[in-house]
């Protein structure tokens, strides 16, 4: 069925996987199905049905309660980190676990998001389904793809920047995850991973009236994830955030062009 609303298929031929059948895998809202429940077990079904019934009001609760409790700095730290990636006019970007895609409301000013080809992956398709209420008419549509980080349907070196915010902590195999972002990044691209630090888990999540008792038993040690990071990369950074409650961490896929140089200052006459 080639209709409108299959849109996530159009014009992803060389993205996908060659075995992975787009057309067939999109439903009627155009969000591609790509769900190996090999993966859907542990902390990522916990995660995904929380997740899933949370879709309603996540961004409500960012807004309201987040703003009450915090002011302006969920914004400025979702500005801070969506100022990593290397925003380029036309490029091919991935986004995992876009959740309901708050992040693509702080683009950089000098970045034209209209002009990319901008894919998202979930787990949850509650998540999914708002960012697509989300975005339905706006400038950027992102391509919207229901899959665990561990298990990617896109082709090897697919993606110019490939990023992710908010899960990875609590992903059931951290290090398959980091191994497929790298997988689907081009040589030589910039990836960044970023998450709430342990000690915002402890005084946020373990006492959140919506979360706790999904996060009773959580652990997050930033040292175990930085090592499953492989040791090839390049450039490898960890930076703090919003004094210590976020890290963000950057690296470069090996390989590719050298890092773009740093744009000469204007001279100022
Ligand atoms: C805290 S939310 C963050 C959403 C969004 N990135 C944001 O900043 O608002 C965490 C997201 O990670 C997703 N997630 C959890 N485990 C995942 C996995 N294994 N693969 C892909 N997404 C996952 C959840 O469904 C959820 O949308």
């Amino acid at each position: 069925m080639a209709s409108s609303s299959r849109q996530a298929g159009k014009g992803t031929a060389d993205v996908f996987k060659t075995d992975f059948d787009v057309a067939a895998a999109t439903d009627k809202d155009g969000i591609v199905g790509a769900l190996n429940s090999a993966y859907v077990r542990d902390n990522n079904l916990k995660y995904m049905k929380m997740y899933d019934w949370m879709s309603y009001g996540y961004d409500v609760v960012e807004k309201i309660v987040g703003g009450f409790k915090y002011g302006k700095e969920i914004q400025k730290v979702r500005r801070q980190l969506m100022a990593e990636p290397e925003w380029k006019e036309s490029a091919r970007v991935l986004y995992v676990s876009i959740g309901t895609g708050t992040d693509l409301k702080f683009f950089p000013a000098d970045s034209r998001p209209e002009s990319l080809d901008f894919y998202g992956a979930d787990v949850s398709i509650g998540m999914l389904r708002k960012c697509k209420k989300n975005y339905a008419n706006s400038g950027i549509q992102p391509k919207l793809i229901h899959a665990c980080a561990e298990d990617l349907p896109f082709a090897d070196n697919s993606f110019d920047i490939v990023f992710h915010v908010g899960g990875i902590n609590f992903f059931t195999d951290k290090a398959k995850a980091i191994s497929e972002m790298l997988r689907v990044a081009k040589p030589g691209s910039k990836l960044m991973l970023a998450d709430e630090t342990a000690d915002y888990v402890e005084s946020e999540y373990k006492k959140s009236v919506f979360a706790k008792k999904y996060f009773a038993d959580a652990e997050f040690d930033l040292g175990e994830l930085e090592a499953a990071i492989p040791s090839t990369v390049k450039e490898r950074k960890t930076t703090m955030l919003w004094d210590g409650k976020f890290y963000c961490i950057t690296f470069r896929k090996p390989g590719g062009k050298s890092a773009a140089k740093p744009k000469a200052k204007a001279r100022r006459r």
